[in-house]
């Protein structure tokens, strides 16, 4: 532990708190002494640290944006089976924060939980290295690590992608744009890799002035329909990636006077409850939000609990389509 202290630049006492997590390390400093245990190939005494795990009946729960329903609804769901099984949850809102995301990495661990669901900002694998450097059991869903070895529960984002716009080219309409998420959600990369994969099906494969950036929030969604809509030929029909960004293109359009769907169709994702309460009610993708909580939160509690070694596992889910009323054959003329 000297020799990492030293080549860190830090005190014993810092890469004490960074090893056994009992107390916040600046990101920075933390970064620095993992870089120098792995540079000295440092292995803290293990049969220390593992004296130090009892159970807390305590599980964490990290999420990008708490204010989405889509994330509200599975931290309900996350609590209740929790709850069911005698856990506690602490929700952690990271604000699509990579920052945020390590202090309270640092916070859960410091509580010493019993396993963490982490619903990732953008997929970054430093969490992932730093949750199995603590050796805090944890679970992914919604969104994943491209080839890391961890337990994932997951919907297939790609095959919801291109049903969408399979459904409204089946509608008639070739013009179709895309409103997508953040660049580094991965759900969205999907999303938007399903679009094109169907618009390429139908031989519809110059669009990328139809694929329009948005942040999953309602005025990315009403930014990126007005910007659909001043196109010199502007779609006849949309595809959000999720559906707080629907709505916020209804409200575009109805700043514009454009019916919906006489003359704009549009589709959405996830299937929030706001999504059948809009005017016209929204047709889209429908996530199984429920079931992403409760099978991430038994995974997660079958591994904490286990005495033995349990092999990574990854489920996909299916997602479908929920016809409402913001679709329509595309108007003649
Ligand atoms: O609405 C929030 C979006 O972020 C959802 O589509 C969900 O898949 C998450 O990735």
């Amino acid at each position: 532990m000297r020799d990492v202290a030293k080549q860190a630049g830090v005190s014993i006492t810092t890469v004490s708190h960074v090893i056994n997590s009992t107390r916040f390390v600046s990101p920075e400093l933390r970064g620095r002494v993992l870089e120098a245990m792995k540079a000295l190939r440092y292995r803290p005494n293990m049969l220390a640290r593992g004296l130090r795990l009892k159970e807390t009946r305590i599980i964490g729960l990290l999420v990008p944006d708490n204010v989405n329903p889509f994330f509200a609804q599975v931290s309900r769901v996350v609590e209740d089976v929790g709850f069911m099984a005698g856990y506690s949850v602490i929700l952690c809102n990271c604000d699509g924060k990579l920052e945020k995301e390590l202090a309270y990495v640092d916070l859960l661990a410091a509580k010493q939980v019993d396993g963490i669901v982490f619903i990732a900002t953008g997929g970054e694998k430093q969490i992932v290295d730093l949750l199995s450097e603590i050796g805090i059991p944890f679970v992914m869903a919604d969104r994943q690590i491209e080839n890391a070895d961890v337990d994932m529960v997951l919907v297939d984002n790609f095959g919801g992608g291109h049903r969408a716009t399979s459904y409204l080219l089946s509608l008639g309409h070739r013009r179709i744009g895309c409103i997508t998420g953040p660049h580094d959600a991965t759900p969205s990369a999907d999303r938007v890799r399903g679009y094109r994969a169907a618009m390429r099906d139908c031989g519809l494969d110059r669009i990328d002035d139809l694929i329009v950036p948005g942040d999953f929030r309602h005025d990315g969604g009403e930014k990126a329909m007005l910007q659909l809509l001043d196109l010199a030929e502007p779609p006849t029909a949309v595809f959000a990636c999720n559906d707080l960004m629907a709505i916020g293109a209804l409200s575009a359009l109805w700043s514009r006077g454009i019916r919906v769907p006489e003359n704009m169709s549009l589709i959405g994702f996830d299937d929030i409850p706001e999504a059948r309460l809009t005017i016209p009610p929204l047709t889209t993708m429908a996530q199984p939000i429920a079931e992403i909580g409760k099978q991430a939160t038994e995974m997660l509690l079958e591994r904490a609990s286990s005495e033995v070694a349990i092999a990574r596992r990854k489920v996909l889910l299916d997602v479908h389509l929920l016809e409402r009323g913001s679709c329509a054959t595309r108007a003649s003329g």
